[in-house]
């Protein structure tokens, strides 16, 4: 049984837009920042950390901007020890409704004499004049112990006891490596909880890495041994092995009531639908056996399975499929669905679309329904996706061609018109039908980027499926993210790599960082 208080609340710290985009293939432009912290906000996490302010001209503005958006829950930005980054960390969240300050400094051995070249006394100083500082100007001061498992605990008590003191209202305590095993975590938690002065005043926050797959696991063991608030990052996406999945830790305890005393604010209804948009925009797929959110999450195969089910849906299921928001009802709609029906299945879905979006998706499912019998659910977060995080287009796809065979190389032939009216035609030849399509698109934009990934594969099974394709390009030391959806797998890898080019165009235009 679970220490402390019963029935607490246990806040939710996401930081898929800080520790989750930082990871390596996760990155993410601006407006698919905005629309994930947008999620975040419906979701009901108590707190999101939008970006690292003083790590990129980029990051400090995409804060900024969520921080003038959201109003409904803190938005953290994330700082060293170090009064320029705090500094960053207060212009960036100055238009926040509850601005965070969250502060970090390493405390183990191994980073301090390493990493810091400091020595712990250095450390313990500069920790609380780092809390000290940033508390002139923002009453919600978080401060993390970086690499705090591996750390001493009576140095990890002294200092909390002293950021406390400077006025930290929350300290987190950080398996930043994903060393801890689940019993010893919460040894370890309960340790800080009884030797940690003042400790009654703050909030105790855990945050895991998944190194050794006990992330979750972890962070549950620390919210039986008292820990107030879990940092975690949708499909748990972050560092290496990443961070403690949202939804697991979310739907663990709340379907775990009973064990756990506890529960926390998420609308678990919009978790599958916030995990689709991370998914979409990342590119990152959520492998099938995903807990929670996984293709095969509620999907019965056998059949002794399928008939306990059918009977009595607790022989085999212990949460149902709506309340993470996927519908079990899989309504067929397509060429002959109208309006309503449309607007119906994407409020089942969870998903966002009034105005004028709203006017271009349905044109879009018109023109889909017309080409596939039946539009999946997928095929229409596609076009969600595409319509709400497309930044206005420089290039627009007008006419392209392609020859290509197993004897001779492939030309490719394009037209794209520009935003100004004009319009532009090349013929290229390439290795194959991509390569020369993106040869002539290179020629005609003036400009070479990398192509850093290309990824293809088919929105649902079957050969009427829609073909996804996911590119990442790299220019001048930066990286931008495309999706292209279309019935022809070369069509929509053209106009993935449109999309990049266009976020590309747009955001060295607009002169973002
Ligand atoms: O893993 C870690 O220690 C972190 C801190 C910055 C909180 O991400
Ligand atoms: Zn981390």
């Amino acid at each position: 049984m679970p220490d402390g208080p019963q029935n607490r609340i246990i806040r939710i710290f996401d930081t898929t837009l800080r520790d989750g985009e930082q990871a390596p293939g996760c990155s993410m432009n601006l407006q698919e920042k905005i629309e994930v912290a947008k999620r975040l906000e419906k979701l009901g996490v108590d707190v999101m950390e939008a970006g690292f302010p003083a790590s990129s001209p980029g990051d400090l503005a995409s804060v900024k901007a969520i921080a003038g958006i959201v109003k409904d829950c803190a938005v953290a930005g994330l700082c060293r020890s170090l009064e320029k980054d705090i500094d960053a960390g207060k212009e960036a969240l100055a238009g926040a409704a509850f601005p965070r300050i969250h502060i970090f400094l390493a405390t183990s051995p191994i980073h301090m004499e390493h990493k810091l070249k400091m020595t712990p006394e250095q450390v313990f100083e500069q920790a609380v004049s780092s809390v000290r500082y940033a508390k002139k100007f923002c009453s919600d001061v978080e401060f993390s112990a970086e690499d705090a498992f591996r750390s001493d605990p009576d140095f990890v008590c002294r200092i909390f006891g002293a950021a406390i003191k400077a006025g930290a209202l929350t300290v987190n305590f950080p398996d930043t490596v994903g060393y801890a095993v689940p019993d010893e975590f919460a040894a370890r938690i309960r340790y800080i909880k009884e030797h940690t002065p003042c400790i009654e005043k703050a909030v105790l926050s855990v945050h895991c890495h998944n190194d050794l797959g006990l992330a979750v696991a972890n962070s549950i063991a620390a919210v039986t041994a008292g820990a107030d608030q879990v940092e975690c990052t949708i499909n748990g996406i972050g560092e290496r092995a990443g961070n403690a999945s949202l939804e697991e830790v979310v739907m663990g305890i709340r379907v775990r009531k009973d064990y756990f005393a506890a529960d926390t604010r998420i609308d678990s209804t919009q978790i599958y639908a916030t995990s689709r948009l991370v998914s979409q925009v990342t590119g990152v797929k959520v492998q099938p056996n995903k807990a929670v959110v996984g293709d095969n999450a509620f999907a019965h195969e056998a059949g002794i399975h399928q008939h306990g089910v059918l009977v009595k849906r607790e022989t085999y299921e212990i949460m149902t499929p709506e309340s993470v928001g996927i519908p079990r009802n899989r309504m067929v709609i397509g060429k002959h669905s109208g309006r309503h029906a449309f607007e119906d299945r994407l409020k089942d879905l969870g998903l966002q679309a009034d105005g004028e979006t709203l006017e271009l998706v349905f044109a879009q499912f018109k023109d889909l329904a017309d080409k596939k019998k039946v539009v999946s659910d997928r095929d229409i977060e596609a076009l969600v996706m595409g319509v709400a995080a497309a930044v206005p287009e420089t290039w627009k796809l007008d006419h392209w061609a392609v020859n290509t065979g197993s004897a001779l190389g492939a030309s490719g032939t394009i037209r794209l018109q520009h935003r100004d009216g004009r319009s532009k035609k090349l013929v290229s030849m390439g290795d194959g039908p991509i390569d020369s399509i993106f040869r002539a698109i290179n020629s005609i934009i003036g400009k070479d980027p990398e192509l850093e990934l290309y990824e293809i594969g088919a929105i649902t099974g079957g050969s009427s499926s829609q073909g996804e394709t996911m590119v990442k390009i790299a220019w001048d030391g930066r990286h931008w993210n495309g999706r292209g959806v279309s019935t022809d797998v070369i069509e929509s890898s053209i106009k993935a790599y449109l999309s990049a080019i266009n976020s590309m165009e747009w955001e060295l235009a607009a002169g973002l960082p």
